[in-house]
């Protein structure tokens, strides 16, 4: 395969994730991928939203990002997930976008896929492999293949170890080591892509 397309979605309130995505968009690009970015659309109320200066700041840093659709999914060989975690789980941005593919799933269009994903909580042990394991749960219902970072660098034995997915602890500039582990779980999706689809 010459060029692995490779869908890069993230939903972010306070802009970890958003940094998350961005991050991993530069990494796919550099190992040769075509990659598209997007915001999973919110679905909070606009008047909860305007109640919080750092939910309003994101969204206005996010604004020129277009919002995911169902297309984006379908044009995709892999696909990266970024969200929160709320309540030990995904967010329900997330999964109300992960709601919309019903109708893909019916064409089958979406088995095998490959597909990762990064999340981020207030607290280290917040419930980040759970979310990790909430999406993957989704993704073996559409017969796509998780493409997880295990301990296949060096760079896992320094980030928190997370095997499932990055993971890190919200609101901070990323560091060296959390951007080495991006970039290194995103090389991995491209390379496994373009052998998957060889
Ligand atoms: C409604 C809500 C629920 C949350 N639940 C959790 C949780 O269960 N565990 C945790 O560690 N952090 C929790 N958080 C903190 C978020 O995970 C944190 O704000 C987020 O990772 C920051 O990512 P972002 O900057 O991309 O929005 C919660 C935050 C909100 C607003």
């Amino acid at each position: 395969m010459a060029s692995p397309k490779i869908a890069i979605f993230f939903y972010s309130t306070y802009g970890t994730n958003h940094s998350v995505a961005l991050e991993a968009k530069a990494a796919a690009e550099a190992a040769g991928a075509e990659v598209r970015l997007a915001k999973i659309p919110e679905t909070a109320p606009q008047s909860v939203i305007d109640g919080q200066d750092a939910w309003k700041a994101q969204q206005e840093r996010a604004a020129d990002i277009p919002e995911a659709t169902p297309d984006d999914v379908e044009w995709a060989d892999g696909l990266w997930f970024s969200g929160p975690v709320r309540f030990g789980g995904q967010s329900s941005q997330v999964r109300a976008f992960i709601d919309t593919l019903g109708g893909l799933w019916g064409t089958g269009i979406l088995v095998n896929k490959t597909i990762t994903a990064t999340t981020s909580a207030q607290n280290p042990n917040g419930g980040v492999e759970n979310t990790l394991m909430n999406l993957y749960h989704a993704a073996m219902h559409w017969g796509a293949i998780p493409v997880v970072p295990g301990y296949s660098d060096e760079v896992k034995f320094e980030d928190g170890g997370n095997a499932y997915g990055y993971s890190m602890v919200g609101g901070n500039d990323l560091t060296d080591v959390q951007k080495r582990s991006i970039a290194h779980q995103s090389k991995r999706l491209v390379e496994i892509t373009a052998k998957i689809n060889s």
